[in-house]
């Protein structure tokens, strides 16, 4: 049964990392899955079987004309190309919503659809997939909406069936806000990727994936921290106690084994020294002291650097 706010038959096209998850989940909820699209045929009868949709192909050509909302789930740049080829499809497009899933591209890039009168939008899931996701993942997650008001409307609803918050956006908000987020999930994974960098140049003997084990206890503090306060709060270390000769250390042991790192270094601590003075930590000789020294390394960096190329 099609829960009440149901905004009609839908078809998944792109059974990758998002389209799975959301198909899935959107299953799970009482949404109906009526066809799988899929470059690949198997892999859309794979996530068709799995989801009970009875119709998978590997184009446009099988969409049914009972297709409502059509949620495209394909790499940035083939969503330009999806929207043309199913434009060619005789469909009723005025009473069809047409939306894709990227954070980054705008509703705009759906126009060859939107000129045969579907309702386009952007619908962002702010959360991290891979194929494996769990269903349970789009709960109480942000989903940025972006578009038509006619789109808005299923899709706020599409949202609320999966148990995730929509949230509005305007196309010119997109490109800051899926900064924003890759940075919270892929600046965090390559800053853990640099721990593991600086913990393997040491003696200290640790096996790959070692330093990642022995930091997990500090993440997972420091993480909890973060839900309880502000960064201003949680903020603690060499930076905020204005501890130069400690942040001078850093810089020189960075600079031993993985002098690549001290721009990497300089940049995230000069952050940190913003949030230190926000937090009213520092005096303001404190912060000149902490920047002077991080500029000093910042330039030397620059420098060998430049003679290096
Ligand atoms: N992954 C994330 O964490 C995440 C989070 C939020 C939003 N998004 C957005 O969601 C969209 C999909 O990302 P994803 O990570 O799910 O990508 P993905 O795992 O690479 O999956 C994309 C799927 O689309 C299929 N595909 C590619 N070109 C196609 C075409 N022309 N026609 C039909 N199917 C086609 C791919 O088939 P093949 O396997 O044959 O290539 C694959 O099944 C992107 O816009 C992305 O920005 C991703």
């Amino acid at each position: 049964m099609p829960a009440a706010s149901s905004p009609g038959p839908i078809a998944i096209i792109g059974a990758g990392a998002v389209g799975t998850t959301l198909a899935r989940s959107l299953t799970a909820n009482g949404q109906r899955i009526e066809a799988v699209v899929s470059r690949d045929e198997e892999e859309a009868q794979d996530l068709a079987d799995r989801v009970g949709a009875p119709v998978a192909g590997a184009t446009a050509a099988v969409l049914p004309p009972s297709i409502r909302f059509v949620l495209i789930c394909v790499p940035d740049d083939a969503i330009a190309g999806v929207a043309e080829a199913l434009s060619r499809r005789d469909h009723p497009w005025e009473k069809t919503v047409a939306a894709h899933t990227s954070g980054a591209r705008r509703a705009a890039v759906l126009t060859p659809l939107d000129q045969r009168g579907a309702a386009t939008m952007s619908f962002h899931p702010v959360q991290t997939f891979t194929p494996e996701t769990p269903p349970e993942a789009l709960e109480g997650i942000a989903v940025g909406l972006e578009g038509e008001d006619r789109a808005i409307a299923a899709g706020t609803a599409l949202a609320e069936a999966l148990g995730a918050r929509p949230v509005r956006l305007t196309a010119g908000e997109k490109a800051r806000v899926h900064c924003a987020a890759a940075l919270a999930s892929n600046g965090l994974v390559a800053l853990l990727s640099v721990v593991e960098e600086v913990f393997g140049a040491s003696e200290a003997n640790l096996s790959q994936g070692a330093g990642t084990d022995l930091v997990a206890p500090l993440v997972e503090h420091t993480w909890a921290n973060l839900k309880e306060g502000s960064p201003e709060e949680a903020l603690t270390g060499p930076v905020r106690r204005g501890d130069v000769g400690t942040v001078q250390a850093h810089l020189d042991a960075l600079d031993d084994e993985t002098p690549h790192l001290v721009p990497f270094y300089t940049a995230l601590s000069t952050e940190m020294v913003r949030v230190a003075v926000r937090g009213g930590h520092l005096s303001r000789e404190q912060a000149e002291a902490l920047l002077a020294v991080l500029r000093t390394a910042a330039t030397a960096s620059e420098e060998a650097a430049g003679g290096a190329r």
